[in-house]
């Protein structure tokens, strides 16, 4: 067997060997490192995510558990420069670097909320957004702060809610996720109605989208009514 052979053999084995580490790092959310702590899987969708939130130019937007600011920034780039994303932090230091990071940002604004609530004004809000932080909140105040949530939010608006579905979670990452049904239960106990509840494509997260019921019914029976119009005038 000739050298030349030899070292090229050699690379071909090494380059093998590497690929399988190659694939893992490129492996779609929905591996294993998307359900780990802290891991990022679920944000490669993010343009379908946004997609979702139903935002319009002017909403105003309140990301509760901003972290980052990671999804504020994707949620801005859709707002138009009059819209507004309150990004609310329990840590002063998150919040300190929110600022740094999105000076240049006008619509973000970071700000320090409370554990047990927004902190925002009544009736002020188009949608709040949480994600990863639902399982967060202290222990049996869940449904109390859905009903916060309905106050703060306007007739129109909505709540969208990201955690790792607890049925894909392993290890520690069982500790910080949640079961769909049981929001859903408790939004429902909040005065919420579910709209949407889905898993975010090739990832272990669910998203569930949340509106008043009763504006949700008015919306619903002036589309009708409007649909009937048409259908009768087509008639006459
Ligand atoms: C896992 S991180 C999620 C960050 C970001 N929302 C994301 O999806 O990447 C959870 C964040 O929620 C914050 N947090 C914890 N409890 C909170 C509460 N009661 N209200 C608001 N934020 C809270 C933590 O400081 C942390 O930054």
């Amino acid at each position: 067997m000739s050298k030349r052979f030899r070292v090229g053999s050699a690379i071909v084995a090494i380059l093998f060997l590497c690929l399988p580490v190659v694939g893992q790092q490129k492996e779609p959310s929905g591996g294993r490192r998307s359900g780990s702590i802290g891991g990022n899987g679920y944000r490669e969708a993010s343009d379908y995510v946004v997609k979702r939130l139903g935002l319009r130019r002017k909403s105003v937007v309140v990301d509760i558990g901003a972290g980052d600011g990671w999804w504020s920034s994707k949620i801005a780039e859709k707002l138009g420069v009059k819209g507004v994303i309150h990004a609310g932090e329990v840590e002063q230091k998150k919040v300190d670097a929110m600022k740094e990071k999105w000076e240049a940002v006008p619509q973000i604004k970071p700000y320090l909320c409370p554990t047990d609530g927004t902190g925002q004004k009544e009736n002020s809000c188009d949608l709040v957004f949480i994600s990863k932080t639902y399982h967060h909140f202290d222990k049996d105040t869940h449904v109390d702060y859905l009903r916060h949530l309905k106050k703060v939010v306007k007739p129109s608006g909505r709540v969208v809610i990201i955690e790792l579905h607890a049925d894909l979670a392993s290890g520690r990452g069982k500790e910080h996720a949640w079961r769909p049904g049981r929001l859903c239960q408790q939004a429902e106990q909040a005065g919420w109605m579910l709209l949407r509840c889905e898993l975010i494509p090739g990832s272990d997260h669910f998203m569930a989208t949340f509106v008043k019921p009763e504006a949700f019914a008015e919306k619903l029976s002036r589309g009708l009514t409007a649909a009937k119009r048409k259908q009768s005038k087509g008639k006459q």
